[in-house]
């Protein structure tokens, strides 16, 4: 088995995925599945091949599943999500076999992920960042009027 396919049976990871969805099940904006978890990775991947970075897939993936996984702790203690998210994500890489080096890239990446200023330290944050945001289909969305993305930020054309 991979690390990554460790992470997805990884028993944190399993209860964290279901504490967010019963607390997104009436959340009419972007929820936070499996689904934008996998879109995330595929489009880092994607554009890491389309830019020859030298970025593993381990470490796309590992980044991409693990970066909103805090977002049920922050519906609770209001903790942000991010760092909830890194918090979480250094206990499951290192159950999954991935080292501390590789440990603190990932938390890294995830801790950025919100914060402009920081994305440009690594590429892997870079990609997380960019990912993220093209993963939302704002384009065929509901709640696009509502939503508080301004317009600059929304996706209003397909890109991946
Ligand atoms: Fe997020
Ligand atoms: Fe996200």
């Amino acid at each position: 088995m991979t690390r990554l396919d460790r992470i997805i049976r990884n028993e944190r990871y399993q209860e964290a995925l279901s504490q967010i969805d019963a607390a997104e099940q009436n959340r009419k904006f972007c929820r936070h599945t499996p689904e934008h978890f996998f879109d995330t990775a595929r489009i880092m991947y994607i554009i890491a091949l389309e830019e020859h970075l030298s970025v593993s897939k381990e470490m796309i993936y590992a980044a991409a599943l693990l970066h909103d996984i805090g977002r049920a702790e922050e519906y609770r203690s209001r903790m942000p999500h991010e760092q909830a998210s890194a918090q979480l994500a250094k206990k499951i890489l290192t159950e999954c076999g991935y080292t501390e080096e590789e440990t603190t890239a990932i938390t890294d990446a995830i801790l950025a992920h919100r914060n402009e200023p920081l994305i440009r330290q690594s590429e892997l944050a870079l990609l997380l960042y960019r990912a993220d945001k093209l993963s939302r289909r704002c384009f065929s969305c509901k709640a696009y009027e509502e939503c508080y993305w301004s317009e600059s930020r929304k996706n209003h054309f397909i890109v991946y």
